[in-house]
């Protein structure tokens, strides 16, 4: 088959409730952040006889098994040698989709090169293969968000319902500067859900009432609601175990600081905290949160608000 180089991109996202839950069946919230972009150029190389990644990803075994994976599931495509160019800005490791996104970007690259239409529903499927790869037997909650690139309810085996924000959100993903790996934290929640099932499936049943107030608040524009839901969750995710204590720290200083809430995102142990502020944070109370630890760096506001047309 010939063809050109192709390039794709894919955003980075930011769980707002109902991480791990979302893994045992629970709904969860979550929401693109733009600002944060994978992107991926396929162009083809006929000295190769199979894809090889370039970039910021060569001598990845794990993106490489995804970038084979999805060259042989994609049917009726012969594409032969290639380069895969990675390139992000969303940072590994940090609870923020960079593995979905590189599943998302690939998969829309693969689609675009037997000519049919990258839509989300087309794109997800295939992505979810390789989050799993990443990820183990992940909820599907990072790649639908990706790939639908809007803020959106998600539980496991149901569409998933975009939401469409009744008021301006500022949000701020802050990077506690630690790192883990998502499937090593979940398997670490799997383990002690099976030492105590019971407590777990009561702090389920809290983390879905606070989805559903959440949801609530978004399309009500309630900020301080919206707060009250992430302090919430935030204790759950502490009595999981995926919290740290710079993570608490970086939360608790946020509050004080005059946040309406704040709580770990994504895998967490390390990774962002997601903090919701009333209006514009300041510079001073950029600096308090930064002076918690070295390596804490505030991303710059997310706004998340109506923009569906
Ligand atoms: C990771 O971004 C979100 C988790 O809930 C895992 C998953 O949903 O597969 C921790």
């Amino acid at each position: 088959m010939i063809w050109d180089e192709i390039e794709t991109r894919a955003c980075g996202k930011a769980i707002l409730l109902g991480e791990h839950a979302v893994v045992y069946g629970v709904p969860a919230i979550a929401a693109p952040i733009t600002s944060l972009e994978l992107r991926v150029r396929v162009r083809p190389n006929p000295n190769e006889s199979e894809p090889r990644l370039r970039g910021l990803l060569e001598g990845d075994a794990l993106a490489d098994e995804m970038v084979r994976h999805a060259w042989s599931h994609v049917p009726g495509l012969a594409l032969g040698g290639a380069d895969v160019l990675v390139e992000s800005s969303i940072p590994p490791g940090g609870g923020l989709g960079s593995s979905a996104a590189l599943s998302v970007a690939l998969v829309r690259a693969l689609l675009a090169l037997g000519r049919r239409e990258p839509s989300a529903e087309a794109v997800n499927p295939l992505a979810y293969e390789l989050e799993s790869l990443a990820h183990g037997l992940p909820s599907g909650v990072d790649n639908t968000v990706i790939a639908w690139q809007r803020p959106l309810r998600f539980q496991h085996g149901t569409e998933p319902r975009p939401i469409r924000p009744g008021g301006v959100f500022h949000l701020q993903l802050v990077d506690s500067g630690e790192r883990a790996a998502t499937k090593e934290v979940v398997a670490g929640v799997r383990q002690r859900y099976e030492r105590d099932q019971a407590m777990y499936l009561a702090i389920f049943g809290a983390i879905t009432a606070l989805v559903d107030s959440a949801e609530a608040a978004l399309l009500a524009g309630d900020a301080p609601a919206l707060g009250r839901a992430f302090d919430e969750n935030h204790q759950r995710l502490q009595t999981m175990g995926v919290s740290t204590p710079r993570l608490d720290a970086l939360c608790e200083r946020a509050r004080q600081l005059g946040a309406l809430g704040a709580k770990v995102t994504g895998g967490g142990g390390g990774g962002h905290a997601i903090v919701l502020w009333p209006r514009e944070p300041t510079d001073e109370q950029q600096r308090g949160l930064e002076d918690v630890a070295s390596g804490v760096v505030c991303r710059p506001v997310t706004q998340l608000a109506d923009e569906s047309d």
